[in-house]
Formats: C-alpha cells, structure tokens, sequence
C-alpha cells in the first residue's frame, strides 16, 4: 500500500520504534528515581507508540496481499507480524501496569518494566524480521528497482 509512490508500513513504524524505546528507558527510570514527571513520560509516549503502531500494522497487513503465499517471504512475514503483535500486547500490559492494577505500586512497576523490557527486545528480533523483508526478498521495492537489482 502506498501513498503519492511511497509505501506507508516504513513511513510509520519509525515512530512506534522511537516511542517504545524511550517508554522502555522510562519506566525504568521512573522506578529509579521515584519522579512522577518520568513516570508520566513513560506512559505518554507508550500510548503514543500503541496508536501508532496499530496505523502500522493494518499498512503492513494490506501489505502482505503483495506477497505470495506460499513463499519464504511470506514465512519470515508472518514471524515479523507474530513478534510485532506480541510487542505491541507487551507494551499495553505495560501501559495498563502502570496506570492502575490492583497490585501494589512497586510490584506494578516492576511488572511494568519487565513487560517493556520484553516488548523491547522482542521488538529488536521482529524488527531484523521486517529488514530481511526488504533487503532480502524486495517487498515493498518498486518492481523495475526488484528487476534491476539481484535478489536471487
Ligand atoms: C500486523 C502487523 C505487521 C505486519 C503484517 C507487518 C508487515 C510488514 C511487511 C510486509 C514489511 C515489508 C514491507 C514494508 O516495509 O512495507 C515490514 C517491514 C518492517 N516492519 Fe512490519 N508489519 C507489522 C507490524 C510492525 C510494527 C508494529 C513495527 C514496528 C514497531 C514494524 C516494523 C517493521 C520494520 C522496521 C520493517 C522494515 C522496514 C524497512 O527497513 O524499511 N512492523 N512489515
């Protein structure tokens, strides 16, 4: 899927990337050093990166149309959309941890760190998932750019 030649999946998932890490940096120092104003931070821009990765992955899910079936690609797709969606659920709970739970506050924050901490590093994995999409089989490259280069 693509807009004015450019497809929109890589256009958005710079943001939810960007917002996760600085989430996942936050709620670590927010438990650190107790400050309320980090601990806001963390949970602003984890809901940022929540709304923004859902824009993401319905462009990359009208994206995999454009990958057939039956192929490695679309093997190594369906892992990237697996690890992302757990990402995403990682940071939710996350986000749901530290706004209110029945659990006491530091248990809730620990618990909240842990599942950043996952979410980030599975991120990483689902991440290196998406580029061999790319640089590997071609998705999303323009087909005259596929045919020129050699990705055999
Ligand atoms: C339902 C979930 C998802 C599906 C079906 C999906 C599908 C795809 C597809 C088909 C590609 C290769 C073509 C393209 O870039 O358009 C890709 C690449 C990529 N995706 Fe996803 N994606 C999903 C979620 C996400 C999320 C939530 C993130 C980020 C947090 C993400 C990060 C990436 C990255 C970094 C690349 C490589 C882009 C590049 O290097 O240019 N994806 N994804």
């Amino acid at each position: 899927m693509r807009i004015f030649g450019h497809p929109i999946h890589p256009m958005l998932v710079h943001f939810p990337i960007v917002f996760w890490t600085v989430a996942a940096g936050a709620y670590g120092l927010a438990a650190a050093d107790a400050t309320e104003s980090v601990a806001l931070i963390a949970k602003l821009v984890n809901g940022a990166g929540l709304i923004i990765a859902m824009l993401a992955m319905l462009a990359g899910l009208l994206e995999l149309r454009s990958i057939d079936s039956s192929s490695e690609a679309m093997r190594v797709a369906t892992w990237h959309m697996m690890i992302m969606a757990t990402v995403w659920v990682c940071f939710l709970l996350a986000l749901m941890l530290s706004i209110s739970t029945g659990l006491d506050h530091s248990t809730a924050q620990v618990a909240a760190i842990a599942c950043a901490g996952v979410g980030f590093l599975l991120m990483g994995v689902g991440g290196w998932f998406g580029a061999r999409l790319v640089y590997e089989f071609g998705i999303a490259v323009k087909k005259e750019r596929r045919d020129d280069a050699d990705l055999s």
